[in-house]
């Protein structure tokens, strides 16, 4: 269901994203030395293709097939330093303990009792790794007219 949720999602148009990597990842992950990289939920690639531009070499994971397809045709030029990987994350956690920089920008992870699929991501952190984990605040997601979150 998500799966096809999101394919309906990415072709529906061209280009759903600007192309542009997220503010935050050049802020934060400019000083890092690269190393292995897990690029959660890539969309159409852009994070990915600036950290492989920089040496990291990126695992950019997303359930999308359109999304994937999309984005690896616009990084031939990083090409042998992005796999790009169709998954469910919610399902299928990443190896543990495989990233020196886990990046999740705007991945949509509901809240579950287990904590399962967030805990699968901390758990691919490697040892002093990163997780960089960037979200929308919620008071953003509050349409007009509608009440506060609880
Ligand atoms: C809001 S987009 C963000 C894309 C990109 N990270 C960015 O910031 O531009 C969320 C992405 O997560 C992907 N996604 C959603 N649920 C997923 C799941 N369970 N497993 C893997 N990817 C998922 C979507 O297909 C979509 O590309």
């Amino acid at each position: 269901m998500d799966e096809r949720f999101r394919d309906a999602m990415y072709r529906s148009h061209d280009q759903v994203f600007s192309g542009d990597p997220n503010g935050v990842l050049v802020t934060e992950v400019a000083d890092l030395r690269p190393g292995q990289a897990l690029d959660v939920g890539c969309g159409e690639g852009a994070d990915a293709l600036w950290l492989a531009r920089r040496g990291w070499h990126v695992t950019a994971v997303d359930i999308s097939r359109t999304a994937l397809d999309r984005a690896a045709a616009a990084a031939v030029e990083v090409e042998g330093r992005v796999a790009w990987a169709r998954a469910d994350l919610t399902v299928t956690p990443p190896p543990v303990g495989a990233f020196d920089l886990v990046s999740v920008h705007y991945f949509p992870l509901a809240r579950r009792p287990d904590h399962a699929a967030l805990r699968g991501l901390l758990d691919a952190v490697a040892p002093g790794g990163t997780l960089l984990f960037v979200t929308h605040a919620l008071v953003d997601l509050v349409r007009p007219g509608s009440p506060p979150p609880a």
